[in-house]
């Protein structure tokens, strides 16, 4: 649907910046895709590069099969048509009503009147604002003002939508509200979302893939699930672990005292993943019935990502230590990831 092919953004001027170097990546039709970064990372760069209002310097931006930046300005107004676009800060206008400012863009079409209220009275409907159309910008809330962007986003019928941080002026709760509806519509009308945040947050609770971009390149990419569970890149395990912690809290270290090696008297500290089916294994009674351990449970945990149960848990393996090796290797035996944090001193 989306296809970004080695797209550098060289930014000239009297501070020359390089803003994407050499990005390529692909969308498929109905995704919704992520694109995380930090601030200056190139985030709002790239996206405006797939709807061409920014101009790569280089690469190619091949949608539904056109390349957009072999069309003249003509061509490309009429492709625009098909590419929505939500923004941080609303862009509405204040003179205008809810009903105008998502019909102006039709108007400019030059469609009728009537036309214009047969296509975006069902659009208001579905982003609930049905009740609102005589209201001005000022009159409404944050999120309410989103929603106008949505609608206004939808009016011309698009087959992707870009949204860049379009939550990010907004409460948690809300944030909450505009990432389910952007949802919605990604179900119901079976609309491709391409979508820019600085927040893991915004990705976990809606986006099929990720790509995680510093420095004006893509640092990973991959499915949701997998980048949260197996992230590669220090960035990327920084961003995660802003919602996600799979670290053993300090509280919980407090008391004991921690090893690299397994001197006598201690016991392994074991962190274990495990991601879907695996979460039903009765892995800890596995370990007591079977190898004799007594399991001290230090820290647990289960996240839900993209429907997907995503569970962590933090043990020590008390016990003979021929047992606590066999254990071990139970655990790796199994389809968790397990991994020894270290050695404790026995609390027997
Ligand atoms: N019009 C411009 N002229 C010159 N440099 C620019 C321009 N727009 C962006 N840049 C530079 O390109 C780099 C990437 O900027 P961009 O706005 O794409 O980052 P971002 O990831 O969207 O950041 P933020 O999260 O703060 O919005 C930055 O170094 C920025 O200063
Ligand atoms: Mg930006």
């Amino acid at each position: 649907m989306i296809e970004l092919k080695h797209i550098s953004k060289i930014y000239e001027g009297a501070n020359r910046v390089e803003a994407l170097k050499d990005i390529s990546l692909t969308i498929e039709q109905g995704q919704i895709y992520g694109i995380i970064g930090q601030s200056g990372a190139g985030k709002s760069t790239l996206i405006r590069c797939i709807n061409m209002l920014e101009v790569p310097t280089s690469g190619n931006v091949i949608i539904d099969g056109t390349d957009l930046t072999t069309l003249n300005e003509k061509q490309l107004r009429e492709e625009r048509k098909y590419i929505g676009m939500i923004f941080q800060h609303f862009n509405l206008l204040s003179s205008r009503t809810v009903y105008d400012n998502v019909a102006f863009p039709l108007e400019l079409q030059g469609m009728s009147k009537a036309e214009i209220k047969e296509r975006i009275l069902p659009i208001l409907d579905i982003v609930k604002l049905s009740d609102r159309l005589d209201n001005y910008p000022s009159q409404l809330s944050g999120g309410q003002k989103q929603r106008v962007g949505i609608a206004r986003a939808l009016a011309s019928n698009p087959k992707v939508l870009l949204c860049d941080e379009a939550t990010s002026a907004l409460d948690p709760q809300t944030t909450k509200s505009i990432l389910e509806l952007l949802k919605d519509i990604n179900q119901k009308l079976n609309l491709t979302i391409v979508l820019i945040t600085h927040e893991m947050q915004v990705i976990r609770e809606i986006c099929d893939r990720v790509a995680v971009i510093e420095g004006g390149v893509i640092l990973e990419e991959g499915t949701v699930v997998d980048v949260f569970t197996n992230p590669q890149e220090a960035t990327t395990k920084d961003f995660i672990s802003a919602v996600v912690s799979d670290n053993l809290p300090p509280e919980a270290l407090e008391h004991l005292e921690l090893h690299d090696e397994w001197i006598e008297g201690t016991a392994p500290l074991v962190r274990l993943k495990f991601t879907g089916q695996a979460t039903d294994e009765p892995v800890v009674a596995g370990l007591v019935k079977r190898f004799d351990l007594d399991v001290s449970i230090l820290f647990g945990g289960v996240d839900y990502i993209q429907n997907t149960s995503v569970g962590r848990l933090i043990l020590i393996l008390n016990g003979d230590r021929t047992k606590a090796q066999e254990g071990l290797h139970y655990l790796n035996e199994l389809n968790i990831g397990s991994e020894v944090i270290g050695y404790v001193r026995a609390n027997h």
